[in-house]
């Protein structure tokens, strides 16, 4: 089966690296029948338009700010990336939301600004650990989604991934169970369902985050849409290797 294989550099490498990856990404996953994904940082997507058009691999960013244009220093706009070829934007990372301190509600602004912008977005969920042991995690994700969701047409979801990435399990080397990614997945279908409807529920597609390796890719892949990989992306031949994969 097809699935959708994420790679999230976050602030890892330089733009004169990234062209030897994307050469090397790009041959190696001439063959593959996956969807291909890098979201490598803003400086290095002049390259990934080089070097990855007309690959199998489609690129994208790591945040977009909610405004369209104007007097925000430092901030790169949906249509910005957009110009640069990328089809996607991650969304609601959970290192942006606590180290950037963004809210269900910003998100929730930047979900709409890169939907107006014809991108397509990686929204990210997922609980802390206090969350999970108390037994409150998927009340809390159907809480953000609820929220990150206000005022999306179904319509829209098309263009709409979502990513389960528990925070403990992001960058930690702790991965959630197939158990437990299981029941959030099915959790998180049910709610697209009491949100929107059961043909949107059945649609969308929904992957796992949180410190998938070469080790351990192939049972979370089988549960899943796909992955988003952090850390073991950087390495493009362990990357190329998962993206290749027949599932
Ligand atoms: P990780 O990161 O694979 O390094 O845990 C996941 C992510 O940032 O989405």
């Amino acid at each position: 089966m097809k699935k959708l294989i994420i790679g999230n550099f976050k602030m890892n490498t330089k733009p004169s690296e990234f062209k030897h990856y994307a050469m090397t990404l790009a041959t190696k996953t001439k063959d593959t029948k996956n969807d291909v994904v890098v979201c490598p940082p803003f400086t290095h997507l002049y390259v990934a338009k080089e070097f990855l058009t007309g690959s199998k691999v489609e690129f994208g960013a790591q945040n977009i700010n909610e405004n369209e244009s104007g007097a925000y220093t430092g901030e790169v706009s949906a249509s910005m990336v957009k110009d640069l070829g990328a089809s996607y934007v991650i969304l609601g990372h959970s290192e942006r939301r606590s180290k950037f301190k963004e809210s269900d509600r910003t998100i929730n602004k930047k979900v709409k600004t890169a939907l107006a912008n014809g991108l397509k977005v990686v929204l990210c969920v997922g609980e802390n650990l206090v969350t999970r042991t108390n037994k409150e995690a998927s009340a809390f994700v159907k809480k953000q989604l609820d929220d990150v969701l206000k005022g999306i047409y179904e319509n829209e979801l098309d263009s709409v991934v979502i990513a389960y990435e528990p925070i403990w399990a992001v960058g930690t080397g702790k991965v959630a169970t197939i158990k437990d990614i299981q029941s959030m997945i099915s959790m998180i279908r049910k709610e697209i369902e009491n949100l929107y409807s059961a043909k949107a529920s059945e649609k969308i597609t929904i992957v796992y985050g949180g410190s998938v390796t070469i080790q351990n890719y192939k049972k979370i892949v089988a549960s899943a849409d796909g992955v988003l990989i952090g850390g073991a992306c950087l390495n493009v031949d362990d990357f190329a290797i998962i993206c290749r994969d027949n599932y």
